[in-house]
């Protein structure tokens, strides 16, 4: 069985994450439901970043320690990852022994090997802040974050020689474009490259919310050095001598063999840096294999500006699927925004994509097809034992070329794409009614046969609908095949076959999407921003 290993950053347990943070999810969610519903052995990735200043800041101002912060709002974003049904394997923490361990144990593969030196880090000081900020980070000779004066100040630290790897990286990027797409981020991260790179400061000893340099106390890991590492020490490398405490005694190498290097770091275009540059200078000098792929996104906007906690100009994602529903929510995500790009987020988009796509067009088709089959034929219809009018042959050809089509746009994270594909035969089955008009047939006893047929060729469209969306709503596709009458899970390999089924039973059940009243639903959500 061919393995699939993606992954998401590891999320800032800082405060509740935002729709922005669930839209790179949902983005690895699909991917991995659908290569494991290709016949991928598939281990998906997520987890916290649970280290650094900005976490032990917020935990003193809430009078905690660092620990008990992340842990309350790390336990809401598992909880959050559950609501919107995330099918990750696995869900690693960084303050976790088995992410701790390894990491020092990198750390010292990485001074082993003669990359990592004792140096001086200088930069401007603000106090109150206990931050460092470049000369280009200063706003008005000031701190950018509270706006008071700064000092030149200088500690010892740990430096990891990234200078080095500039030639490396580059050649990494000519030799195999697809290490990092789109390309857009690649034509930037060369141009970054090509601007020079300085060595990466790796340790601090201003604060304390770290892992502790191995080589001596006092210094904490840089946080980015740490949390990249998850990708790996998530798979049990490097192995730890006597083993780590809570971790399955004989785990050894076995997932790391399986699964690195990962097929596709799923990333925010903001973070491609770090994973496009540190992160393979670091593995390159460690002896690692480097992952097959970064991928960058673009951002959800707000009123045009990126949706933040810092700015506070948060969407609930909570309160979303209370009202609409996962399937919604994630169909919605997936097919408005194109991958790589920036989008808008307006609650008007969402209403419209949920309304016209999944109540008015995939909701009554089922409706329709479910309600006639009961109202002609009690609910139980057979496939045609005579040849198939053209009509019927159309849809047919449509319906089975739908999933290589998929298939393509997948390859290519082009989820809107797939989706699209996918509405092309939810539109034409729709139009095919039309068309036939089982209504007219059903008058006419001696076209009793034809109707049937109709009925049958909208099920079987259905049925192949029921396992095209199965990676994006599985929830649908399940309440599909229920009211179709089709059991067992949806298999990738029935959405090309053509009159599988010999007999439909259906029971037609709840509407799959209600219709929205469009302005009832935006004054609801506006009034949640109140
Ligand atoms: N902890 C680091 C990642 C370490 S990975 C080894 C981090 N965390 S984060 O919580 O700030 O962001 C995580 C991801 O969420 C990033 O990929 C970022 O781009 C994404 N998003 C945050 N806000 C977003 C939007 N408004 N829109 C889309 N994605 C956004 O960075």
């Amino acid at each position: 069985m061919k393995s699939y290993y993606i992954t998401t950053p590891i999320y800032y347990p800082s405060s509740n994450l935002h729709i922005g943070h669930t839209y790179c999810t949902v983005m690895a969610d699909a991917m991995a439901r659908f290569k494991r519903l290709a016949g991928f052995d598939v281990m998906f990735l997520t987890g916290t970043d649970e280290h650094g200043q900005k976490i032990q800041r917020l935990a003193e101002a809430a009078g905690v320690t660092p620990q008990a912060y992340v842990d309350g709002i790390v336990a809401n974003i598992i909880k959050l990852w559950g609501t919107m049904e995330i099918s990750y394997d696995d869900f690693i923490r960084t303050t976790e022994p088995r992410h701790q361990l390894r990491v020092q144990e990198i750390f010292k593969r990485i001074y082993e090997a003669g990359d990592i030196y004792k140096g001086t880090y200088e930069g401007w000081y603000c106090t109150p802040c206990e931050s460092y900020w470049t000369d280009k980070q200063l706003v008005d000779g000031n701190c950018p974050d509270c706006g008071r004066p700064v000092e030149r100040m200088q500690e010892e630290a740990y430096f990891f020689r990234l200078s080095e790897y500039a030639d490396k990286l580059l050649a990494l990027y000519e030799d195999d474009p697809g290490f990092l797409e789109p390309e857009s981020r690649r034509n930037e991260m060369t141009a970054f490259i090509k601007s020079g790179l300085e060595d990466l400061n790796i340790s601090r000893s201003s604060f304390d919310w770290g892992i502790p340099v191995p080589l001596e106390e006092g210094q904490v890991i840089y946080v980015w050095l740490d949390a990249l590492s998850n990708y790996i020490t998530a798979l049990g490398y490097p192995v730890i001598e006597g083993g780590v405490p809570g971790d399955t005694p004989d785990a050894g190498l076995a997932k790391y063999e399986k699964y690195w290097p990962a097929d596709v770091h799923l990333v925010g275009k903001e973070i491609v840096r770090f994973h496009s540059v540190i992160w393979p200078a670091l593995l390159m000098s460690a002896g690692i294999p480097l992952p097959k792929q970064v991928r960058g996104h673009g951002w959800l906007l707000l009123d045009g500006g990126k949706i933040s906690k810092s700015k506070g100009n948060v969407v609930d994602p909570v309160l979303l699927i209370e009202r609409y529903g996962v399937d919604a929510l994630k169909y919605f995500l997936l097919r408005e925004y194109t991958f790589g790009q920036d989008g808008l987020y307006t609650n008007e988009t969402m209403i419209n994509r949920i309304n016209g796509d999944l109540a008015n067009d995939l909701g009554n088709l089922l409706s329709r097809t479910c309600g006639m089959t009961e109202k002609y034929f009690g609910g139980h219809v057979t496939k045609p034992a005579q040849g198939e009018e053209k009509l019927d042959a159309c849809l047919a050809e449509l319906a089975v070329q739908v999933a290589a089509k998929v298939e393509t746009h997948m390859e290519t994270f082009g989820f809107n794409h797939a989706l699209a594909e996918i509405w092309t035969l939810v539109s034409a089955s729709n139009k095919y009614i039309d068309e036939t008009q089982p209504w007219a047939l059903a008058k006419d006893e001696a076209r009793r046969a034809r109707l049937e047929a109709v009925l049958y060729t909208l099920l079987e469209s259905l049925r192949i609908i029921s396992v095209l969306i199965c990676p994006f709503m599985h929830h649908s596709t399940e309440e599909m095949r229920r009211q179709i009458g089709v059991s067992g899970e949806a298999d990738w390999a029935d959405a090309s076959v053509w009159g599988k089924e010999s007999v439909y039973d259906t029971s037609k059940g709840a509407s799959l999407f209600p219709r929205l009243d469009v302005a009832a639903e935006l004054a609801y959500l506006e009034s949640l921003g109140e």
